[in-house]
């Protein structure tokens, strides 16, 4: 039985923490790490930006320790200038957050601007409804763009398919910066075993999937069906 460590690097999982059994999150994250994953996706939710609450500052930093994993952290926050250094300096080491969030050209630079200083990899982020074009003139100067394809907020939802004429686009304006510029590709919501095969065909480098994986005892082979079919 192949094993998702077998396959290269990326394009690759992050499975999203949200859709773990959260009175184990510590086994969970073990597991994952144990089944080979190299990105762990926590998603920080403020209650504003979007309706509910999730994980928060204390979260990251409690987990930042237990594993070797890349600490993919997605916030769905207002106002992420303010606290994105904190959360880089807690433990993400790549932080995503929303354009959406941002009222003008000068505070998504000062995001950017934030989690660098802080040492970690800037992320911009999109919702469905957002024009891709909104993130072309960050794309040199970010290392991940996240394609939402659903509308933030919860797990478990349906994967809108315009997403993927979405993914296709970006994937061509990354390839067209020179090697060294190019953000990964990342795409989150509704990702499952039809749904991720099409997005790697799209040009996603990286898969969020929470309710696809955890709940499942072969969330390794889950992954391997999607990863075989890229
Ligand atoms: C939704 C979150 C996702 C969520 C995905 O706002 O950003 O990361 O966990 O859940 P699934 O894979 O169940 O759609
Ligand atoms: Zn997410």
């Amino acid at each position: 039985m192949k094993d998702i460590s077998e396959f290269p690097f990326l394009p690759t999982f992050s499975p999203s923490l949200l859709a773990a059994d959260h009175n184990h999150l510590y086994e969970e994250i073990h597991k994952t790490e144990s089944l080979g994953c190299h990105f762990i996706h926590i998603d920080v939710m403020d209650g504003q930006f979007v309706p509910n609450l999730s994980f928060g500052l204390d979260f990251v930093e409690d987990i930042h320790s237990i594993h070797g994993m890349v600490n993919d952290t997605h916030i769905m926050i207002e106002k992420p200038w303010l606290q994105a250094g904190a959360y880089v300096k807690a433990g993400a080491n790549i932080l995503t957050f929303h354009l959406e969030a941002c009222p003008d050209r000068e505070k998504v630079l000062l995001t950017i601007a934030e989690i660098s200083k802080a040492g970690g990899v800037p992320g911009l982020s999109i919702k469905p409804l957002t024009p891709v074009e909104a993130v072309f003139p960050y794309l040199d100067q970010i290392g991940l763009v996240l394609v939402m394809s659903v509308e933030p907020g919860k797990g478990g939802q349906a994967f809108m398919p315009e997403s993927l004429e979405r993914l296709s686009a970006l994937r061509a304006k990354i390839d067209a910066l020179p090697p060294e510029k190019r953000p990964l590709l990342e795409v989150d919501g509704g990702i499952n075993g039809i749904t991720g095969p099409s997005c790697l065909k799209a040009g996603a480098d990286l898969l969020v999937a929470g309710s696809y994986l955890y709940g499942h005892e072969d969330m390794g082979e889950r992954m391997v069906a999607v990863l075989e079919q890229r």
